[in-house]
């Protein structure tokens, strides 16, 4: 048996408010704990979206009395409320910029509205950014024009991650994750996978886009699975949204990869404990641990998981490595498939009352 400390994601939506059914704060916690993961950072793309004071209170209301995993909940950055969220940033998780069109409706297109919120946003509080090709090359540039810190979610292409490596040589301070769909798939596997629901923003890229973030694996500072659950009666519809859940089925990836000496487990702790710790200043969680089974070999089947979405682009794939139980401050939290944690076991990390 292996013990990893518990695995941090900063890149979850969970759906609730306004579409629980895809997922809760109760599914995508339970989700979470059963891919080994202690703590989730939410996204802010919810109906309504998590773009002021009210907002925030109100999720966290729900999040306390739901979640089964320690968390905490991003702001989104809007056209009108750069001056107003500013105080709120101990309250968050950080700041979630959208600047290209993705899922939901906040999205940043005039670039005087980032420097607005580069400048207002506390400068020590994150701020993580969807921002994809040349958008990215913008948001980095403006990074560097305020010199202030921000993180890039979910690098795919070759042109980014080479982009990121020369911003850091130069001191910009970014910092990037990729998830592990980037990591594992391309657009070869779109016709297996079936094109509605192979959607996901950004793009499955080519074969060599993805060899690219192997070949930069220096350069990654967190591997974050951007779990986006969508039914499956959505993506097999005429409007397939885009995302993929990924909480379930992260780690055992990460594992296979580490079998396949592509990865070590050094690595893994690094990007989904250590880096993500220090970029988005959370404080370890005592007496939270994972045990892990490396050499269990195991089918990824959707019908096992705990997220409400019922599907997997990884439907049928093989791996190696599996999550037997998790301790959560020193509770037992999950083991053998079954989810011990009760609702609102869960702590706000960015509450004052901790
Ligand atoms: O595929 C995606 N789905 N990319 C995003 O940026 C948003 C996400 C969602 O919320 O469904
Ligand atoms: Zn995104
Ligand atoms: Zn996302």
């Amino acid at each position: 048996m292996l013990r990893l400390p518990g695995l941090i994601d900063t890149h979850v939506h969970l759906r609730e408010p306004g579409a629980t059914h895809k997922e809760d704060w109760d599914s995508g916690t339970a989700a979470a704990l059963a891919g080994g993961f202690s703590l989730v950072l939410a996204m802010p793309n919810t109906n309504p979206p998590v773009c002021d004071s009210e907002a925030l209170s109100s999720v966290l209301q729900i999040a306390a009395q739901k979640a089964r995993c320690d968390y905490a909940q991003y702001l989104g950055a809007g056209a009108e409320n750069a001056a107003s969220i500013s105080s709120l940033a101990g309250r968050a998780a950080g700041l979630k910029m959208y600047l290209d069109q993705t899922y939901g409706p906040l999205c940043l297109d005039d670039m005087t509205l980032w420097k607005e919120h580069f400048s207002s946003w506390p400068r020590n509080a994150p701020i993580a950014i969807h921002a994809e090709g040349r958008t990215l090359a913008a948001a980095i540039l403006l990074a560097e024009l305020v010199n202030r810190p921000i993180h890039l979610c979910h690098v795919s292409r070759r042109e980014e991650i080479l982009l990121i490596r020369a911003a850091k040589e130069k001191g910009v301070p970014v910092t990037c994750e990729v998830t592990p769909h980037h990591l594992f798939l391309s657009e070869a596997d779109i016709p297996s996978i079936g094109a509605g629901r192979a959607e996901v923003r950004p793009v499955l890229a080519s074969a060599a886009d993805q060899q690219a973030l192997w070949d930069n694996l220096d350069v990654i500072d967190c591997f974050a699975s951007d779990h986006a659950p969508h039914t499956l009666a959505e993506k097999d519809s005429v409007t397939p949204p885009p995302g993929f859940p990924g909480l379930e089925t992260a780690l055992p990836l990460y594992l296979t990869a580490v079998k396949e000496g592509r990865l070590s487990i050094e690595d893994i702790i690094l990007r989904c404990v250590m880096n993500p710790r220090r970029i988005f200043h959370l404080a370890p969680q005592p007496d939270t641990w994972v045990e892990v089974d490396p050499d269990a070999r195991w089918e990824i089947h959707a019908a096992d998981f705990h997220s409400r979405c019922a599907w997997t682009p990884f439907e049928g794939m093989s791996v190696q490595g599996q999550v037997k139980s998790v301790f959560l401050r020193g509770a037992e939290a999950y083991r053998d498939g079954q989810v011990i944690a009760a609702p609102g076991s869960g702590r706000n990390i960015r509450s004052h009352k901790n």
